[in-house]
């Protein structure tokens, strides 16, 4: 790109901001930085709105202090233990402190990591699984050629990531309209010999909605019983394990239950931290196969690490633990519950359009889906009224459901921290206004080209 002497130019004026800017290549020579600035920023002004992105569960505000913190810490690697220390014994501070909020036997015989989301969280859960698992098949001189992992049909895609990348068999259990999650019931026609877990979601991405960890446990411990398989449990808890320990800390789903062996989450979705960051603990250190385990040096000592990645962001970890000094349970709690209030105040004004019919009210993390009542027209469908939404700034996708209930097309809200009832009330109005619009029309709008909306 051309060198321009005259940064006094009006900025629209410059030679550098009068051309395209390369799509495919490396420009030859430079450009001034705030020329460089006003076209990457302006062509971001064509992404959609991070705050009206319902589709997201990602957290999209975290309010000033934490903002000045993110932009003092951006340039620390989390994998320079060595070199920050405190960045290092902050991270442990967070995942005990979530081993402790997710009621863990013995906080010191666990162990845990930050991770760049769920996904890596996961993987590290389903690999702890694995090699869990070939161990003890070795020692009893068993084949380790064919392990699966059991799991909804609605698991997130992160799952399908690791089925493939680690060739583990992916067994779903299909979800049905009178089985809407995985509840344990004909489990014992998917476990045998060589599955190395099961995955339980507190939160299921499609629709919001909890696993029943407990029932599914229960199901383990009878097929325990009758055949002697020692089937662990993951909880992917990426939405609900942020959500159930302030909200229904009554539920049963985490290291309350033996068969728990690991548990993930995202910091950055109802951990109210901005992207990237995750976390996975395991409830004794025996679950997680010391081979598994890097040695980093640390303060001349020696420091267990695992992830999939090495360099990452440090700011992200340290944005987590702001949260819980600023907010503390309570904290929490009043957040969560006002997300799901809003969720509940949403779900209660759509449901009274007519024209649609919930498929869950955000009663269990603040996320619901709706679908249109059956018969109710041939003129238009859930795909047309996201992109009237999306003409006003609201990303609400529809998408289909998963096996086996993928002729079902459904559209969701993803409530998060930020999402006032005051915006609520203006979304609500302009769903109205938008189905008033479509109802209004006297022949069928085209559906060619429809495609899902981006829903994970
Ligand atoms: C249940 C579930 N698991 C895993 C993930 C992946 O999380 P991340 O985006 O933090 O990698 C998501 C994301 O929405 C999810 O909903």
């Amino acid at each position: 790109m051309t060198h321009d002497p005259s940064v006094l130019a009006p900025t629209f004026t410059r030679t550098a901001v009068r051309g395209v800017a390369p799509r495919n290549t490396m420009p030859d020579g430079e450009m001034d930085p705030s020329s460089a600035y006003q076209i990457v920023h302006d062509e971001t002004m064509l992404d959609g709105n991070a705050r009206l992105n319902l589709a997201t569960f990602v957290a999209t505000w975290m309010g000033d202090e934490a903002d000045r913190l993110y932009a003092e810490s951006f340039d620390k690697n989390m994998v320079d233990k060595d070199e920050y220390p405190r960045t290092a014994a902050i991270e442990e501070n967070c995942w005990r402190i979530l081993a402790s909020l997710w009621n863990v036997p013995d906080v010191t015989d666990s162990i845990g990591t930050s991770t760049i989301g769920s996904s890596e969280a996961c993987m590290l859960g389903g690999l702890a699984f694995k090699r869990r698992w070939q161990i003890a098949r070795r020692a009893a001189g068993k084949s380790t050629e064919k392990p699966n992992l059991v799991m909804s049909s609605a698991v997130q895609v992160c799952w399908e990531k690791f089925c493939n990348y680690f060739e583990v068999e992916m067994r779903l259990v299909p979800i049905t309209e009178e089985h809407p999650t995985l509840d344990g019931a004909q489990i014992e026609q998917y476990v045998d010999e060589n599955t190395i877990g099961v995955v339980a979601i507190m939160g299921v991405t499609y629709t919001g909605m909890y696993e029943p960890v407990k029932e599914i446990a229960e199901a383990l411990d009878a097929l325990q019983e009758k055949t002697g398989l020692d089937v662990p449990i993951h909880v992917d808890g990426a939405s609900g394990a942020m959500i159930a320990p302030f909200l229904q800390p009554a539920i049963e789903w985490d290291f309350r239950l033996e068969r728990v062996h690991s548990i993930s989450t995202s910091g950055h979705k109802y951990g109210l931290v901005y992207p990237g960051v995750g976390w996975v603990v395991w409830r004794t250190l025996d679950a997680l196969p010391e081979e598994l385990i890097f040695r980093v040096s640390y303060l001349g000592g020696d420091m267990p690490t695992l992830a999939l990645n090495f360099s990452r962001p440090g700011a992200q970890v340290l944005l987590q633990y702001y949260q819980f000094l600023r907010l503390g349970h309570e904290g929490y709690t009043a957040i969560q519950q006002e997300c799901q209030d809003v969720a509940k105040y949403l779900a209660k004004g759509i449901s009274d359009i007519g024209a649609f019919e919930l498929w869950n009210d955000g009663s269990d993390i603040p996320v619901f889906a709706w679908r249109l009542k059956a018969g109710y027209t041939d003129k238009w469908n859930l795909y047309h009224l996201s992109d009237r939404l999306r003409m006003k700034g609201w990303l609400v996708p529809a998408y289909p459901m998963p096996d086996n209930l993928n002729d079902l097309t459904v559209q969701r809200i993803v409530v998060r921290n930020g999402l006032s009832r005051d915006l609520g009330d203006e979304l609500l109005e302009d769903i109205r206004v938008e189905t008033a619009w479509l109802d209004a029309l006297t022949s069928p709008m085209p559906v060619e080209g429809q495609k899902p909306g981006f829903h994970h």
